[in-house]
């Protein structure tokens, strides 16, 4: 029977490993020798990866790779991409490829806006709490500026601060609804410092304010804290082209091609269950380029769905459309993203990624994600709708397969070649091995 552990956060990194393999693995020796063979040789590397969260014990690799070949805005990108899903970088240098020789990408930043919420409850005069708050607004922005002049210096800051009335929703509840321009800054940090900031002073100036009753002054705050909802924060990315342009590279006719890849972002407008795995497929680009960036992932994934559903049901982030013998493919979408702070001038990769696109600013990184994510489902609706998704994937997976069976090098090139003219499915791959094996 395991008993629950006291202090563990204190004990040294070989302590808490023992105690882990000890009472979690079935074989304590097989698991320390793997946790370790992952920790890095430069032990000041090593330190840096311990220091990024509490209880490390070993790191956990993802691939990192690259989509060369993007063309945006008549610039050529090689994008890094951090991604364990087999097809991702292939299908996205695939479609970079294909729109290189039609125009490339073209972007725009729509907005940069974040928001931030101080969140209260007010029972009281409704009307005394607007005077309240047209009072102190003044203090709120002042007491705020050890915070803001940086920001402001360079720009950015606080752009405004509102008293918004939710009592409808939820009794007596009221919200200091804020929105800031961060630069290059993701902005997390600072915009929670600028709300708790607000926040104190609302509370002081409440308990000082003399036509507050009692109960008024007592006002409560509940919690101060940005949003993650960014529908102010939007970047678009196109790629058009004629129809005629889709003579190669397909199976079928270009107008029926154009066509179907114009039904199926219809299908997917109309129809969740395809919007949430259209998107996911958008992710699939956006995600990894995110977090080869060391931006939050989590923060974009829960943005962006988010904004997908804006308008009550859930819909693609992608359109298509054919105008005048044109087929024109955009995607517009929420990216609060960071090019300083964070962990973007800290992990090593993440500064190597960030140097190799550039040294981009945070809007361009968002039109630079955008790309990857249009690129991505670009590929992917080609895919769906002319071969199938499983030809391209099961070519990729293929290797993960022969890595499981313990393939050798040999091995892999003879049946890697093999499966160039046949169906890879996990059973035939298999056989062939095994074939293979006993030859
Ligand atoms: C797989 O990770 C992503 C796709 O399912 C996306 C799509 O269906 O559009 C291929």
């Amino acid at each position: 029977m395991i008993k629950p552990v006291e202090g563990f956060s204190k004990l040294t990194k070989d302590q808490k490993i023992e105690w882990l393999t000890a009472n979690y693995t079935e074989n304590a020796q097989e698991a320390k020798l793997l946790l370790k063979r992952y920790w890095n040789e430069d032990k000041k590397v090593q330190q840096l990866h311990d220091e990024f969260i509490e209880n490390t014990i070993s790191n956990f690799y993802l691939p990192f790779g690259i989509a060369p070949n993007f063309m945006i805005n008549d610039r050529l990108y090689a994008i890094p991409m951090a991604i364990e899903e087999s097809s991702v970088v292939a299908a996205a240098s695939k479609a970079a490829k294909f729109w290189l020789k039609r125009g490339g990408f073209k972007t725009e930043v729509l907005g940069t806006e974040k928001i931030g919420q101080v969140h209260f409850i007010h029972r009281g005069d409704p009307g005394k709490l607007w005077s309240f708050f047209e009072s102190i607004k003044p203090k709120l922005i002042e007491e705020a500026l050890p915070i803001t002049k940086n920001m402001t210096k360079r720009g950015g800051g606080l752009s405004a601060i509102e008293l918004r009335d939710k009592t409808s929703k939820l009794d007596g509840y009221y919200q200091l609804h804020c929105t800031f321009e961060t630069l290059d800054a993701m902005g997390a940090n600072f915009i929670n410092s600028c709300l708790e900031s607000f926040a104190q002073t609302l509370k002081r100036e409440a308990r000082a304010y003399a036509p507050f009753t009692k109960e008024e002054k007592g006002m409560e705050v509940v919690m101060s804290i940005l949003s993650n909802y960014v529908p102010n924060c939007v970047v678009r990315a196109e790629v058009s082209c004629p129809i005629d342009d889709f003579k190669i590279g397909h199976n079928m006719p270009p107008r029926q091609f154009a066509e179907k890849m114009v039904q199926a972002v219809e299908i997917a407008k109309v129809e969740p269950y395809r919007a949430v795995t259209h998107n996911k497929g958008i992710m699939n680009g956006i995600d990894a380029v995110v977090l080869a960036t060391g931006n939050d992932f989590r923060a974009v994934e829960a943005a962006v769905h988010a904004y997908a559903a804006r308008n009550g049901s859930y819909t693609s982030l992608t359109h298509a459309q054919i105008d005048k013998g044109i087929f024109k493919f955009w995607i517009e979408l929420p990216l609060a993203l960071g090019t300083v702070g964070g962990l973007t001038n800290l992990h090593p990769l993440v500064k190597l990624a960030l140097e190799i696109l550039g040294k981009p600013s945070a809007t361009e990184l968002m039109q630079i994600v955008a790309v990857a994510g249009l690129a991505q489902n670009f590929a992917a609706v080609r895919s769906l709708v002319t071969t199938g998704i499983q030809e391209g994937h099961m070519k990729m997976h293929l290797l993960n397969i022969l890595n499981q069976l313990g393939a050798t090098d040999t091995e892999k090139t003879r049946l890697t070649n093999h499966f160039k003219k046949h169906t890879a499915t996990h059973n035939e791959v298999v056989k062939a091995f095994n074939k293979l094996r006993n030859e």
